[in-house]
């Protein structure tokens, strides 16, 4: 089947691998020379990934049947809308459904008027005086959003990122005065746990879950730092997590589950990967967002250890198809990335890096790159995360020992990578702050 792929960075990088190993012949748009995608693509055209015209008269001249989308902003211009008009079947939402990520005070409105489990208390605000009025009467801590797409680094936290009124409503004006995310604020009850990723396959109106994953969104080791697109992740071999239970997945895939319902409901029906990111509290699991894709680096786990045809879900999930026979590997996963020095404040970019492919391999572990690019030959640095290095075994611990190892196979003079992240100490760390929140 000849498939498009939309993206050029790690998830994508992963989508790909996954969509050729079980025999697409990939037609490939990206904005940077991702080397990875293009050894597996037939063709590939470099191009803002917007552009929603000139990707689909690339389709169209191409002759694809089926796309794949990886990230947020092209759903957000509609380039499902032009894709299906154009009869080429898409697993991914259209620019209506993707308002569940799009738009923050869509999601957590539409969860209100559904009466789903898992909101947390909300007001979004046009204006920085109305919302100021609301910070003064209350008296617990929120979290700061801007209300539209951000990649994953506009939010700040009260106790965390935001220690006074003052600073809250600093960050309350910058928004407004930049136009940050360009549609408001959104305020948000500060919930109080672990987080952890749920993803599903979505066809419309079924679900498929896959493995539970833990992202790492703070940009330094011990969970300190600016919010960034996320430092690294894992799974473990049982597809859950050491402080989630088969309780709290099932009320996280239950909420998942009500969304899409709900979404169908509304005339706006999900098609493509959804992706739940959820705050486990005392009080079960708590809605932090829903993305309307694959999450990266999440993508980069789950996706090597998928033994199911991935082109075969992808095309059940565009036709409204989906069945429960997809079936993961019980090999437990850890990804770091690689990223530019001061990313998450202000990245360093087009230093040269070296991948030995080969070596990683030998070393239980597979490397997906992402925002990097092909300058005069060589391989250099862009401004986000550069490549993602996923150690696999069948525990935890050797995956983890398998990625370090493999990391000593990218060599780099500007770049810095979260190490702890997938190691015994952490995820104990984790493990011990859920038993503690449990018992107070
Ligand atoms: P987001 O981009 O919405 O995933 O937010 C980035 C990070 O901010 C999340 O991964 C959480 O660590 C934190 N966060 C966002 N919303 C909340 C919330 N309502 N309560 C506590 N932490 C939050
Ligand atoms: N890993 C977080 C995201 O993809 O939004």
């Amino acid at each position: 089947m000849k498939v498009l792929t939309v993206g050029g960075g790690g998830r994508e990088h992963a989508a790909v691998e996954a969509l050729y190993r079980s025999g697409a012949e990939i037609y490939a748009v990206m904005k940077n020379a991702n080397p990875g995608i293009i050894k597996r693509s037939k063709e590939h055209l470099l191009c803002d990934e917007k552009d929603v015209a000139k990707v689909c008269s690339f389709a169209k001249e191409k002759g694809v049947e089926l796309a794949y989308i990886g990230p947020e902003a092209p759903l957000e211009v509609g380039i499902v809308d032009a894709l299906e008009a154009e009869g080429i079947k898409c697993a991914a939402p259209t620019k209506a459904a993707a308002r569940i990520e799009t738009s923050k005070s869509f999601m957590r409105e539409l969860v209100d008027k559904y009466n789903i489990s898992g909101n947390l208390g909300f007001a979004h605000f046009d204006n920085a005086a109305d919302a100021e009025e609301y910070l003064k009467g209350i008296d617990y801590e929120i979290v700061v959003k801007p209300i539209g797409l951000t990649g994953g680094k506009g939010v700040k936290v009260q106790g965390e990122h935001l220690n006074s009124f003052e600073e809250t409503m600093d960050y309350v004006n910058e928004i407004f005065d930049q136009n940050i995310g360009g549609a408001g604020v959104i305020l948000e009850e500060r919930a109080i746990g672990e987080e952890f990723t749920q993803m599903v396959f979505v066809d419309g109106k079924n679900i498929v879950p896959l493995p539970l994953v833990q992202d790492h969104k703070r940009a330094y080791e011990g969970d300190v730092g600016p919010n960034t697109g996320g430092m690294g992740s894992y799974t473990d071999s049982n597809h859950l997590l050491p402080f989630v239970g088969e309780d709290d997945r099932k009320a996280a895939i239950e909420i998942l589950q009500s969304i899409v319902d709900a979404m169908a409901q509304e005339g706006c029906p999900y098609h493509g990967t959804m992706y739940g990111q959820f705050m486990l509290t005392v009080r079960g699991p708590k809605i932090i967002e829903i993305n309307a894709r694959f999450g990266d680096p999440e993508a980069m786990n789950v996706l090597p250890i998928l033994e199911s045809s991935f082109t075969d879900i992808c095309w059940k999930m565009a036709t409204g198809t989906l069945t429960d026979d997809v079936e993961f590997s019980k090999d437990a996963t850890v990804c770091k990335y690689v990223v530019p020095k001061g990313y998450g404040v202000k990245s360093e970019s087009g230093h040269e890096i070296a991948v030995d492919e080969e070596a990683i391999a030998d070393c239980g572990a597979v490397v997906y790159y992402a925002n990097v690019d092909v300058k005069d030959g060589k391989l250099v640095t862009g401004t986000s995360r550069s490549v993602g290095v996923i150690g696999r075994a069948p525990t935890l611990e050797e995956a983890e020992q398998n990625c370090e190892k493999a990391l000593e196979h990218v060599k780099c003079d500007a770049i810095f990578v979260r190490h702890d992240i997938g190691t015994r100490a952490l995820v104990q760390r984790r493990v011990d702050h859920m038993n503690e929140l449990r018992s107070a």
